[in-house]
């Protein structure tokens, strides 16, 4: 029986998040500089997506730039803002070929303007693709992404179009970058590092966590099937008991 096999595609995560980490260390392990692994990484990117969309997952959202990674040294900035730039370029017509739509989150206003125009061409081109959504969080930051949404209730509270006890968790998410998908049920994190890194903070709250050693350029369709298979064999509670969610008591 292959791992794939070993899936129940009736309980997939319809949301996979993913921290692609390693890129950097997997270079110097090889002797070369860390735009090599950028470099790789997008293999990774192609690899994973189309195995996500194969699968049936719908939504997978992938970690490719923080607003911490404006601080890197310029050139590393310069060469991922162009690597982006290149591979949405050349990737859009597979995005059209697999039925897959891609969509952006983050403070997408401070990219580089080409950067900024061929992702929102590839957005434009492929809004009508319906067989998965692919996420790019670039220039991200959970905690400022919760001010944002903290900053339009508040101005909606002021203006007197809101009332206070109005603003529930759903309103709350309503408000957010991520208002028309659900939350991850499973995020995996490359690497060996076991941190959110301000990825996805308020969505992450009920997610299960899958970390592997593997740096990300090595990652393949296999490493996502292990995942899968992991969170599978997991018992999400949401904080119930295990005889309340045996019983279908659970949320
Ligand atoms: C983390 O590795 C990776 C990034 C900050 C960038 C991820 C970008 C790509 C995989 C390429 C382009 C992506 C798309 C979606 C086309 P790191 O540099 O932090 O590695 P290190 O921790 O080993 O230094």
């Amino acid at each position: 029986m292959s791992l794939k096999d070993k899936i129940d595609l009736n309980r997939l995560p319809s949301h996979i998040a993913i921290i692609m980490d390693g890129n950097g260390r997997w270079a110097k392990e090889k002797g070369k500089n860390r735009i090599f692994g950028h470099s790789n990484g997008v293999e990774s990117v192609r690899q994973v997506s189309e195995c996500c969309a194969e699968l049936g997952v719908k939504h997978m959202t992938l970690y490719a730039f923080s607003t911490e990674n404006w601080n890197r040294p310029k050139l590393e900035v310069v060469a991922l803002m162009e690597l982006l730039v290149m591979t949405i370029r050349k990737e859009t017509k597979t995005l059209m070929e697999n039925n897959i739509r891609l969509k952006a989150i983050g403070n997408l206003n401070t990219l580089p303007s080409r950067c900024y125009n061929e992702l929102m061409e590839s957005i434009e081109i492929t809004k009508n693709n319906t067989r998965m959504e692919l996420v790019l969080a670039l220039s991200y930051s959970g905690r400022d992404e919760i001010i944002q949404t903290t900053k339009k209730l508040a101005t909606q509270v002021a203006n007197g179009e809101l009332n206070t006890e109005d603003i529930s968790e759903e309103l709350f998410s309503s408000h957010l970058f991520t208002h028309d998908m659900p939350d991850p049920e499973l995020l995996i994190r490359t690497s060996g590092e076991h941190r959110i890194s301000n990825f996805l903070l308020w969505q992450l709250a009920y997610t299960e966590f899958y970390f592997t050693e593997k740096y990300w350029p090595e990652f393949r369709k296999e490493d996502v099937y292990e995942a899968i298979i992991n969170y599978q064999n997991r018992e999400r509670r949401f904080g119930k008991t295990s005889e309340q969610v045996s019983t279908g008591d659970a949320k």
